[in-house]
């Protein structure tokens, strides 16, 4: 008898219909598997035997084989063994061919017959109900996750044995619901009124996070360039429920996450030792990279000039077209990778205060060229992180600074502005903006035009950096709650545009 059970494997952060057909048929006791198995595949079929014998269940002593179609795919990983033991349940008359009609299932088997978790459920769960399928059996563990997916009834199973009683119509478990979103923003989070001084570098934080904008600090050593950094999560907008619903895609396929809807955008901070594709993807079988675990939120790169070059050039074209394209072999695989990059470097290699610095103006244009031009050009802003006067640094009267909860808010106000300006148009927020959106909503009165043209005229502006101050300039007026764009605000964003990122560079 032939069986033929739905499943799904991962491509990148997607995933693509599989069809695990089993034929059993009487000849000598064998279980072919056949389809572009890896090696963990392959291994399935000695977890689904033993799990078939250890449920109690039978493991027919007959000629087996298996196919795992679209048979020109490469498949991996253990995700296949739910599919496979019920195919050779189905093809043995152990269980009614009907009852598994319209349903697709996934997950990892025990030696036990108890069901494993795997990755990506919800990748998983927004395939199987693309592909037209009402039921998803999956492991109870991944099925908060999968249920994420509106319109897909998914089932929790906790073992061979239970699935064969649901399929027997003896048992029936409660179709599995979303969790509530988790909030980890604890009192205790890093809060911006610890940073003394720095008016300027939270102001520009502000703004990058009110549109999503690329930032870059430059300054000594112990200014709290990396210290202001990593306060912006307290002040970035909570994610929309369709951006949570990318965001917890990723980190399901990732193995990150606790199979709850995100409540925070990401914040991903590698070490500056990074190699290329672990910073935009890659691997035999394509993984994603950390400006895809960064999607819809910030990738910071502390200490960006020691960076590697390859590492840092990589990073280009997926900063422009917001996804990474990987092509490995005869594969192309397209990663998601919406994301604000935040960078922090010193103005020289020494890494001494401003005042015991002896580089020479060679070393710190040498220094300088770590980062490659283009990969500046995509910097909306620059903004120099001085040390702090002692008079802001030392706290003598107690005073309070302005809380991050505070900022936030405005912060909101002004993606709230974006939102119900770009709603529809495929774009959350300034940063978004393709170059036709920014020259309908990033329209200038004569006098700021005349300004811009001055600036495109000396040479300061190239073709991107045009646009890319239009939208900053955007995103000032939206968090100064203005509906146009005057004089001022782009005075400032071509303020950050022009800043030398390190001092003598210009
Ligand atoms: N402006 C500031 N206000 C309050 N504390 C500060 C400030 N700057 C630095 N500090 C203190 O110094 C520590 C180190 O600062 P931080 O790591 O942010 O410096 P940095 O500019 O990133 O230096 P480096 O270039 O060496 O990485 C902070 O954790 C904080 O305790
Ligand atoms: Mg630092």
């Amino acid at each position: 008898m032939l069986a033929s059970i739905p499943t799904f494997a991962l491509v990148g952060v997607d995933s693509r219909e599989v069809t695990v057909e089993v034929d059993v048929r009487r000849g000598l006791p064998a279980f072919t598997l056949v389809g572009l198995p890896d090696a963990a595949v392959r291994e399935a079929r000695e977890r689904v035997r033993a799990a078939l014998l250890n449920s109690s269940l039978d493991f027919p002593l007959q000629r087996l084989t298996a196919n795992l179609a679209p048979a020109s795919m490469r498949k991996a990983g253990p995700s296949f063994d739910l599919a496979l033991a019920l195919g050779v349940l189905a093809a043995s008359g152990q269980v009614p061919f009907e009852a598994v009609s319209g349903t697709a299932v996934c997950g990892e088997l025990s030696l036990s017959g108890a069901l494993r978790p795997f990755r990506g459920a919800l990748a998983t769960a927004l395939g199987a109900r693309a592909a037209g399928y009402e039921r998803l059996i999956v492991p109870v563990e991944n099925a908060s996750e999968a249920a994420l997916a509106d319109g897909l009834e998914v089932l929790p199973v906790g073992s061979l044995q239970r699935l064969a009683d649901l399929l027997h119509g003896r048992w029936r478990p409660e179709p599995a619901r979303p969790r509530p979103a988790g909030n980890d923003t604890g009192p205790h989070a890093p809060d911006l009124a610890d940073v003394r001084g720095q008016a300027d570098a939270k102001r520009a934080l502000e703004i990058a996070a009110a549109g999503g904008h690329n930032l870059l600090m430059v300054g000594p050593p112990g200014a709290g360039k990396t210290m202001v950094a990593r306060r912006l999560p307290g002040i970035l907008p909570p994610p929309s429920f369709d951006e949570a619903l990318e965001i917890t895609r990723i980190q399901g396929v990732a193995g990150l996450g606790d199979g709850r809807l995100a409540a925070e955008r990401p914040f991903r901070a590698p070490h500056h030792t990074i190699s290329p594709s672990g910073l935009v993807g890659g691997g035999s079988y394509p993984r994603p990279g950390e400006i895809t675990l960064a999607h819809r939120g910030v990738l910071f790169l502390d200490e960006v000039a020691e960076f590697s070059r390859a590492a840092l050039e990589a990073l280009r074209q997926p900063l422009e077209d917001g996804f990474a394209e990987i092509t490995r072999g005869q594969r192309s695989l397209t990663f998601p990778a919406r994301t604000m990059l935040v960078a922090a470097c010193n103005p020289c290699p020494c890494a001494r205060p401003a005042g015991d610095c002896r580089c020479n103006d060679v070393d710190r244009l040498r220094y300088s060229r770590r980062l490659s031009g283009p990969l500046l050009d995509r910097i909306d802003l620059v903004c120099q992180a001085a040390a702090p006067p002692a008079a802001e640094l030392v706290d003598r009267h107690g005073e309070a600074l302005e809380r991050s909860s505070v900022i936030r808010e405005r912060v909101i106000s002004a993606r709230e502005r974006q939102c119900h300006r770009l709603g529809g148009s495929g774009a959350y927020c300034n940063a978004d903006m393709d170059g036709r959106l920014t020259r309908r909503h990033g329209a200038l009165g004569d006098e700021a035009v005349e300004r811009l043209l001055g600036s495109v005229e000396q040479g300061g502006l190239t073709g991107r950096g045009h646009d890319r101050v239009l939208r900053l300039a955007r995103t000032i007026a939206d968090l100064a709650g203005r509906p146009c764009i005057s004089p001022t605000h782009l005075e400032e964003a071509l303020g950050y545009r022009l800043a030398s990122p390190v001092g003598i560079a210009a």
